[in-house]
């Protein structure tokens, strides 16, 4: 199947449809758009009827910190690729405003350690770093 790259925000309604399909939860309508929109940067792959095939973004300050969100593949359109294009898109993107020492995170979802070590990034807990820390919200 041919897929498209465009540089833009999902609908709402994309977002929470993919997140849904992820098994992640949803949020409330004038949340998702505010977060969305607050985004650095981010990337569709939209299939050959324009659906999302995959999502992902970056957030953060656009210079000392980016961190990847919400790299999501439909379960459909899996292990074709789109989640390494959607990478590298990414990390392109975040080539260009990064400088030394720019640190470019992510919260791995369990068992995708080596989809992203793949593509250069390190895991932790290492010798270096302590473990990811997280407070999610009620
Ligand atoms: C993780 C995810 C984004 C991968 O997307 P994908 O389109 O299926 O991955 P790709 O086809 O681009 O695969 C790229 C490489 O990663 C590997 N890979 C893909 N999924 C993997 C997995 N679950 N575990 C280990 N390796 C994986 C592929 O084998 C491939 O390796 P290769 O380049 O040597 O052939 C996708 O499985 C997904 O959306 N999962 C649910 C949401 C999620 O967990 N997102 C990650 C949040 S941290």
């Amino acid at each position: 199947m041919k897929y498209r790259i465009e540089k833009r925000s999902p609908t709402v309604n994309e977002y929470n449809t993919l997140r849904q399909l992820a098994g992640w939860p949803v949020f409330d309508q004038a949340l998702a758009m505010k977060g969305l929109a607050n985004s650095l940067f981010s990337v569709c792959v939209l299939d050959a009827d324009n659906t999302l095939a995959g999502f992902g973004r970056i957030v953060g300050d656009g210079a000392i910190y980016l961190h990847v969100s919400d790299v999501i593949v439909h379960p459909g359109h899996q292990r074709k690729g789109i989640g390494k294009m959607i990478m590298v898109e990414l990390l392109a993107w975040a080539d260009q405003v990064a400088g030394k020492n720019t640190n470019i995170g992510l919260m791995c979802s369990k068992g995708r350690e080596k989809f992203y070590a793949d593509l250069g990034f390190i895991e932790r807990p290492s010798e270096n770093f302590g473990a990811g820390m997280i407070m999610i919200k009620n």
